[in-house]
């Protein structure tokens, strides 16, 4: 999948978040590292069109998010930073099912991809619980594998290992490398991006470096610390 940011800025009420940012991206694991407030998870945003590019243009795949955002939304999915944005239903596996609903009109086919989903990330049990009464490790689980039950072809992660404690931080970490598709992945965990193909390091709204994982991961170590 290929995505690219043409000199995209995004402007908030005072300052630029993003100052014109210039990628072509085509591998298969992407990172995305850099200080906090730096503009990761907006340039995540601006990969599935959660936000749009102030000038500028970001295209998926040759669709640009401005006037594509419906067919760029199918083929890009987005695990949030905080996943009580994402889980809006009850009941785990309603708000599940209701992701799928389109993609897999028969129920019982659904019923099954949805604990198929849930199994591969270990939360099974978790398929009738109430939404709200689940742990933040558990929710960001659960998020997860409602994304990733709708198989697109890329995965746009922001933080998706901040909550969870070191066996579910490893299953995420190799769901996300067992995946068949691409993945974008926003982090402060820089172990997690040591064997991606690519690491992009976002610094004050600008892309600062940009290389292989030792590289960049190099790079951020010795700049940003
Ligand atoms: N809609 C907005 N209005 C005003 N300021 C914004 C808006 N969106 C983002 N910002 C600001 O832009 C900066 C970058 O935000 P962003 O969330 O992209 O940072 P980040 O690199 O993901 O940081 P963190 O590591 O803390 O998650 C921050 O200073 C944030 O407050
Ligand atoms: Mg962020």
């Amino acid at each position: 999948m290929l995505i690219e940011f043409d000199q995209a800025v995004v402007s908030a009420a005072q300052a630029q978040v993003l100052r014109g940012v210039n990628l072509r991206l085509t591998e298969r694991r992407i990172g995305v590292v850099g200080p906090n407030g730096a503009g990761k998870s907006t340039l995540a945003r601006l990969v599935n069109g959660l936000v749009l590019p102030t000038a500028g243009a970001v295209r998926v795949d040759g669709l640009d998010t401005r006037a594509d955002l419906k067919a760029v939304r199918q083929r890009v999915g987005f695990v949030f930073q905080n996943p009580e944005n994402q889980i809006v239903f009850p009941i785990v596996r309603e708000d599940m099912a209701f992701g799928l609903k389109r993609l897999e009109p028969d129920r019982a086919r659904r019923e099954a991809r949805i604990q198929a989903g849930l199994d591969a990330l270990g939360v099974a049990h978790l398929a009738d619980r109430a939404s709200h009464s689940l742990s933040g490790g558990e929710r960001q689980l659960v998020a997860l594998a409602a994304v990733l039950v709708m198989e697109p072809a890329l995965v746009v992660f922001d933080e998706p290992t901040t909550q969870l404690d070191l066996r579910n931080r490893n299953r995420v970490r190799d769901a996300i490398a067992g995946l068949p598709h691409d993945a974008l992945v926003v982090s402060h965990d820089l172990e997690l991006l040591e064997d991606f193909d690519r690491v992009v390091v976002v610094r004050d709204g600008l892309v600062a470096a940009d290389d292989r994982p030792g590289a960049a991961l190099r790079w951020y170590r010795e700049h940003c610390s």
